[in-house]
């Protein structure tokens, strides 16, 4: 059993991870503040509890778990909130993560798996992106995925830390099992907003943006199941274990689908109605964010195996119908 630090692991994606870390032979152990994430998601390994931007904290758990490699999911990830505060995700992304590099460089730990996102990109004029494409965010949630890009790439090549960057598209979905599942207060996000309007508790989903220059006119997205993205990482930790070079991934399926399609297809799923109102674009939104890579599935042997708007929504449903959702 090789111990395994997952920052964030507490949340949404960091809590999918240590479900299959811990299914693959691998001890997870969380670490994470619970702003945004929820003791009771931790459920696979032991939890410490602690902030990014606690050196001596830090430095106690490298020393007590010696892990062999770090996960690092722990960021705030709001975009329309990184517009009005950007103060807090320099301060919570850029300087907590680089407070967690210097505390594995001390330690002697040389691998970590990093949250990137779709968002570094930027509004493009090519309609696919892949990882060689230029990184120009629009928002300070991107900006400051960026910068921790690039100071792992300083951080390798100062001290040997390798890296695996992995830019997520749109994750959705939940755990199968409904062991665990999205769970954000407040909530953003597309999928789980639905369906809160759909079993009324809220009173209508509000449509971002109805005037983009897109078919139907609302904005595109590459959508990806939690559990494909997670079981990526495994791929990308033993990657890092076997050696390899570190490496920047897309992880998407290359297929976007409008809010409306997505709208669409939660009526077919549910067998509901899924009640909307147009409303005017939300500020750090761009019309279109589509993965042009299959650099993981070539390199890493990735398979996006459950990531059809259906499944994602249907697995979504169960979670969301489940009575973890009542927390
Ligand atoms: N949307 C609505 N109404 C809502 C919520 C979302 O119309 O109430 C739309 C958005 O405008 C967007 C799409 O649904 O077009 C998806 O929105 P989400 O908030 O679910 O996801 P984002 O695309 O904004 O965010 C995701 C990740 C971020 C990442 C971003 C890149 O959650 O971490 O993609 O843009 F930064």
């Amino acid at each position: 059993m090789t111990n395994i630090l997952v920052t964030g692991g507490a949340g949404y994606i960091g809590s999918h991870a240590c479900k299959v870390l811990a299914a693959a032979g691998h001890t997870p152990v969380t670490y994470d503040n619970l702003s945004t994430g929820w003791a009771d998601a931790v459920r696979f390994g032991p939890f410490e509890k602690g902030d990014l931007t606690d050196r001596n904290r830090l430095d106690q758990i490298f020393a007590a778990y010696q892990p062999a490699a770090v996960l690092h999911f722990a960021a705030l990830s709001q975009v329309g909130e990184s517009m009005r505060e950007p103060g807090l995700y320099w301060h919570n992304n850029v300087a907590g993560s680089l407070t967690l590099l210097q505390a594995a460089v001390q330690a002697g730990c040389d691998k970590i798996v990093f949250s990137s996102t779709c968002a570094t990109y930027g509004e493009q004029d090519k309609v696919v992106l892949d990882e060689e494409s230029p990184q120009n965010p629009i928002n300070a949630y991107g900006a400051s995925k960026r910068a921790i890009e690039d100071m792992l790439r300083d951080f390798e090549a100062a001290h040997g830390l390798q890296h695996v960057i992995f830019r997520y598209f749109n994750v959705a979905g939940a755990d199968p099992e409904a062991e665990v599942g999205e769970y954000h207060r407040p909530e953003t996000h597309l999928i789980p907003l639905m369906l809160d309007a759909v079993d009324g508790k809220r009173d209508a989903l509000t449509i971002f943006g109805t005037d983009y220059d897109t078919p139907d006119g609302t904005c595109i997205r590459d959508y990806v199941h939690v559990m494909d993205l997670v079981e990526a990482h495994v791929l990308g930790l033993d990657w890092l274990q076997e050696g390899k070079d570190s490496r920047v991934f897309n992880l998407g399926t290359g297929t976007g689908f409008s809010v409306r399609e997505v709208i669409e297809q939660a009526a077919a799923v549910t067998g509901r109605d899924v009640p909307y109102l147009e409303g005017p674009r939300r500020d750090g939104d761009c019309s279109k964010l589509v993965s042009g890579s299959s650099r993981a599935e070539a390199e890493l042997g990735w398979r996006p195996r459950h990531s059809t708007p259906d499944r994602m929504i249907a697995d979504a449903w169960r979670w969301h119908q489940s009575g973890h959702y009542e927390k």
